[in-house]
């Protein structure tokens, strides 16, 4: 098993939140941390696929449970979120994966209030609310890990998605302040940024992503899984001295061009 050394409750398994894990990188996050030994607590908005998720992880001889969650939601209530999600892994969490996001698709001068409102509250607010809510209790017992899942368009300038891109670069900046906060205490924190990625948010384009890969080193979208085993390496114990990184799984679209 490459899981961390520290068991959690009552499986006897290490514990973990991935947020957003009802589908895309979220979900196939949850299926490869179960395969590794991982007690996983799937969350999202839509209990139905979130039911669905626990039932793909359970069916392959893994351990999963379901807490409902709205990341838009208010400081308090996140924080009721954050009660509930140790509560389904049985008392204690050992690692967190901070992967739901919004990506509101549309220029600067089109971007609604309530999008506005909600991509920073999804993508910023609850990140930093989950972790001031969970972290603590990791760094008393002088050991977690907390991966977050940046982005590519955090190191370039994007002509839709001008706001996304930004919350993800403070997202990653965030992970680097975190590994210096939690660091020293035993908390590991680190980032996976994935690059153009094959995921429902993008079914709809499917061209387009087809096209910002087609140049780079890897030519191709990037997979799901290929995320998700990135994550499960940070959270593993083989990435002992790794903290406050940020790991690129983009298929070098940000650091390559091949036409
Ligand atoms: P997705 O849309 O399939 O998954 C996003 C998840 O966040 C879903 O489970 C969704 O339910 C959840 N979520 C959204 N709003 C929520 C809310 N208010 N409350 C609770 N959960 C909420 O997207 P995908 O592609 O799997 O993205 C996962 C992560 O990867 C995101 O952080 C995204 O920024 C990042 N990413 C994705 C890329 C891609 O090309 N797909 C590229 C770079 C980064």
């Amino acid at each position: 098993m490459t899981t961390t050394e520290t068991t959690g409750t009552t499986t006897g398994r290490p514990t973990v939140l991935v947020t957003g894990s009802t589908s895309g990188i979220g979900a196939a996050t949850a299926r490869v941390l179960a395969a590794a030994g991982w007690h996983v607590v799937v969350t999202g908005r839509d209990a139905l696929r979130g039911k669905g998720v626990v039932e793909e992880v359970e069916a392959a001889g893994g351990r999963a449970a379901f807490a409902p969650s709205d990341l838009s939601a208010s400081p308090e209530e996140l924080r009721e979120f954050a009660r509930a999600a140790v509560e389904a892994a049985g008392g204690r969490l050992d690692a967190l994966v901070h992967n739901a996001a919004v990506c509101p698709a549309v220029g600067t001068p089109d971007l609604s209030d309530a999008d506005l409102e909600t991509a920073l509250a999804v993508n910023v607010r609850a990140p930093h609310v989950l972790t001031a809510a969970l972290v603590p209790a990791m760094a008393e017992r002088g050991r977690g890990a907390v991966v977050v899942v940046g982005s590519w368009m955090a190191h370039v300038g994007h002509p839709f998605a001008g706001l996304y891109a930004a919350t993800k670069a403070a997202e990653v900046q965030l992970g680097r302040s975190w590994a210096a906060e939690f660091g020293p205490r035993g908390v590991r924190v680190n980032t996976v940024s994935p690059g153009a990625t094959r995921t429902p948010v993008n079914d709809a384009a499917a061209d387009v992503v087809e096209a910002m890969t087609a140049g780079t080193a890897g030519g191709r979208p990037g997979r799901p899984e290929e995320v998700a085993a990135a994550v499960a390496w940070l959270l593993s114990e083989e990435s002992a001295y790794v903290h406050g990184a940020e790991i690129a799984v983009d298929g070098g679209i940000v650091t390559t061009r091949t036409a």
